[in-house]
């Protein structure tokens, strides 16, 4: 591992001038650790285009705080406007960034100019704890479900868990969401082994065995293909995977690759659970038909970024850089597909009548 700066505690955080933001720059890992520094608002949004933040929550967190940023150099109501348009239009799918781009827009729109920079901050950093807290309460539930699968295992023998994209504290703050089980199960020294789907073409499994191997959680990745021959030899116990948008029907939209995981965990009677903070669900939408998928673009599957062998950092071409090519970046799971959901209040099943069982403010 190289890199100009050791790992930071947090993926993000509020420089010591109180006010940039500092980031740890995701298209570089797992290569290098190298921290960078937004300031602007148009820096916010090509990090959050280009996937130097990413992953659900985070993308809340950091447009959050980038409307924050924004409001230091222009507070006025078209200000804010233009912001929160330019925030929620970087990337589609993750219900969390218009969320809480709406979040902070509330906070602010009724105060003076002058006060909604230091409220926003503040507005900023109290969904950033909401969303620590829900990771950590995600967490010590998903450790009850290891701990049922692990006394089904014979003595010694660790439960093996399946993952797709990277759900751990890179895409959060803290913990992470379907990884966040995992970490607790590791604090608690149950013994847990994880399967880490490499998710082409973004290749999000290297950042999750990246941050596995740093916490010292034995794992193993594997090719997405390689999934379901898993799954049929019995040699998962349970799939565990994240969302970026869950109706209030329990269908789970999540990176591209996990609907056939589910379809094939549903084959080999595998129970497979969704890690869904609630900032993740969408309380308006009921079918997934409407949910935006991202098409991200073809130059993302034409080529490959790795390390050569002398040290230097390149893109290659697998093949002919002209190839006509698709991208989608997300794709939905059916409810029928998903054992259960898992939230910081506790698993439900994955239907409006589970999630409302947690959740009855959100009632119709
Ligand atoms: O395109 P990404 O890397 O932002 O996608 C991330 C995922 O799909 C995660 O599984 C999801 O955000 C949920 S958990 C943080």
């Amino acid at each position: 591992l190289t890199g100009a700066s050791p790992i930071p505690a947090r993926p993000l955080r509020v420089a010591e001038d109180g006010w940039s933001l500092e980031i740890l720059d995701q298209t570089r890992l797992p290569h290098e650790v190298v921290v960078v520094r937004l300031t602007t608002l148009d820096d916010v949004v090509e990090a959050i285009a280009v996937m130097r933040v990413r992953g659900a929550p985070l993308l809340g967190i950091t447009a959050a705080y980038g409307l924050a940023l924004a409001l230091r150099a222009d507070p006025s109501d078209h200000g804010l406007r233009r912001a929160a348009k330019a925030l929620v239009a970087a990337r589609p799918t993750a219900v969390n960034l218009p969320r809480a781009v709406e979040v902070v827009s509330a906070a602010v729109a009724d105060l003076p100019s002058d006060a909604r920079a230091a409220a926003a901050y503040a507005a900023a950093g109290a969904l950033a704890e909401e969303e620590v807290t829900a990771c950590r309460a995600i967490g010590d539930h998903g450790l009850r479900l290891l701990l049922e699968l692990a006394a089904g295992r014979p003595p010694g023998q660790p439960v093996r868990v399946l993952t797709h994209c990277n759900t751990g504290w890179l895409a959060t703050l803290e913990y992470g969401t379907a990884l966040a089980p995992v970490y607790r199960a590791a604090e608690e020294n149950v013994p847990v082994h994880v399967w880490v789907d490499e998710t082409r073409p973004r290749n999000q499994g290297w950042l999750t065995a990246w941050e596995l191997h740093a916490r010292g959680v034995p794992h193993t990745l594997i090719p997405d293909s390689a999934a379901a021959h898993l799954l049929q030899r019995g040699e998962v116990d349970v799939v565990l995977v994240g969302t970026d948008r869950t109706t209030r029907r329990g269908d789970v939209c999540n990176k591209i690759g996990t609907y056939p995981l589910a379809l094939a965990a549903r084959a080999a009677r595998v129970p497979f659970y969704a890690a869904v903070p609630s900032s993740s669900v969408d309380w308006s939408r009921r079918s997934w038909r409407r949910i935006p998928i991202e098409e991200r673009s073809p130059a993302e599957v034409r080529r490959v970024r790795g390390r050569l062998e002398d040290g230097m950092i390149a893109d290659v071409h697998p093949g002919r850089p002209e190839t006509e090519v698709r991208n989608p970046a997300f794709d939905v799971t059916p409810a029928r597909l998903v054992t259960g959901l898992l939230t910081e209040r506790g698993v439900c099943a994955a239907s409006a009548a589970g999630l409302e069982g947690l959740f009855p403010e959100r009632r119709r």
